[in-house]
């Protein structure tokens, strides 16, 4: 059937692009083979466990979820960066349920325990905004937590993702359903 709005953003305009690396001091970056002991280390973390849904028994498991991020970004579904600081993984922001035609995604972030309380989070999701309004022409990234997660609603309000509202029951977690807190930064926000 005729479609009476177009596209916002081209099918292929993500995949056409290199994932790129952004920022100076804390960079993201792609993510790479030699990451898959720190990306399983992060997963056995109890709060990054309680707060996302997948777990991760070996070394295997996690070469797998690194090596399907090229497969993600050439879908145009969904993206990850490794979050570094002086070289090292400190953690990990990314763009889920990617829609070119709305233009729009979700972000999504953990940083490892060894690092938490410098903002990371924030800083990163900050970066890969910038990324997302002014080269891919994003107009809308929402920024989703339970609302039992006080540190992730922190960190989206420093980076400068509006509070919207509460979606009742929406999430499921390993402890059952929780409460979301929909918060959201949109291009025109600045
Ligand atoms: C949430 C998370 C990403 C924050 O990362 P971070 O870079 O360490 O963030 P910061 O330590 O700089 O904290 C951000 C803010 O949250 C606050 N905060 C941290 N823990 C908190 C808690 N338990 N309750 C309330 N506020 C808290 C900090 O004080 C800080 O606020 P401030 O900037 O006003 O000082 C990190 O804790 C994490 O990976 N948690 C597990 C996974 C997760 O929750 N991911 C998000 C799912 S939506």
């Amino acid at each position: 059937m005729p479609l009476l709005v177009s596209p916002a953003i081209a099918s292929g305009a993500l995949r056409s692009l290199p994932q790129p690396v952004l920022g100076t001091s804390l960079v993201l970056r792609p993510w790479t083979t030699a990451d898959a002991p720190v990306v399983l280390s992060a997963f056995s973390c109890p709060d990054i466990q309680r707060w996302h849904v997948r777990t991760m028994a070996d070394t295997d498991e996690s070469l797998a979820w690194i090596l399907g991020w090229p497969v993600r970004w050439d879908a145009e579904t969904d993206a990850s960066w490794a979050i570094t600081s002086g070289g090292a993984v400190v953690g990990q922001v990314g763009l889920r349920t990617i829609s070119l035609f709305e233009a729009s995604a979700q972000v999504s972030y953990w940083v490892l325990p060894s690092a938490r309380g410098a903002g990371i989070a924030w800083r990163a999701a900050r970066l890969l905004s910038r990324w997302c309004f002014d080269t891919l022409q994003l107009n809308r990234l929402s920024l989703l937590h339970s609302t039992a997660n006080l540190a992730s609603c922190r960190v989206a309000e420093r980076a400068s993702f509006l509070l919207e509202g509460t979606q009742r029951k929406s999430l499921q977690h390993a402890d059952g359903w929780h409460d979301v807190h929909v918060h959201a930064r949109l291009r025109c926000d600045g």
